[in-house]
């Protein structure tokens, strides 16, 4: 009589534990894979949209006036911006160079420092680093 008793007991321990493992398996299946997808497919794409409109509205206010509409350039007075990237740009030292973050970052902190031929030089604005990073978003952004 005790030892049935012994032996149904180990059988309901058992079907618990296994009854447990699976619950876990489950729940770790649901909830960690999609939250990992969304990390990787969504964020990256909005970061980059949401800093492409705040450079927009700080463009608008502070280069638009040399740059023209949309960095579409203005004849004599300031170089376009749209399709800068990637593009070869020649300046008033005789060089030239192949404009990517890098250069667009310095022509906006230091502009004397790399001046594009034909055009006077790009007063020094006073750019924070955190606003050239959204301003370069959206010189990327125009097509
Ligand atoms: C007072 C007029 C003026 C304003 C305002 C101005 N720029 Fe410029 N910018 C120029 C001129 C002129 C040049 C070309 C001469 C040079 O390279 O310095 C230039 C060149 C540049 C270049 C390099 C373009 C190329 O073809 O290589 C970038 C990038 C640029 N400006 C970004 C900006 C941004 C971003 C702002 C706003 C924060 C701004 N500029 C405001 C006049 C201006």
């Amino acid at each position: 009589m005790l030892s049935i008793f012994k032996k149904t007991g180990s059988y309901q321990l058992s079907v618990l534990l296994v009854g447990l493992v699976f619950t876990g398996l489950i729940v770790a299946g649901c909830t960690q894979k999609p939250a990992k997808k969304q990390d990787a497919t969504i964020a990256p794409s909005t970061t980059s949209t949401v800093s492409a409109e705040k450079g927009k509205k700080l463009y608008d206010t502070r280069c638009i006036e040399c740059h023209g509409r949309n960095g579409k350039g203005v004849p004599g007075d300031a170089p376009p911006l749209q399709g800068l990237v990637g593009s070869h740009v020649k300046l008033t030292d005789g060089t030239t160079i192949t404009a990517d973050d890098a250069y667009i970052l310095q022509s906006i902190k230091k502009p004397d420092a790399k001046v594009v031929k034909g055009y006077n030089v790009m007063p020094q604005l006073g750019v924070s680093d955190a606003d050239a990073k959204v301003l370069i978003e959206y010189i990327k952004s125009l097509k």
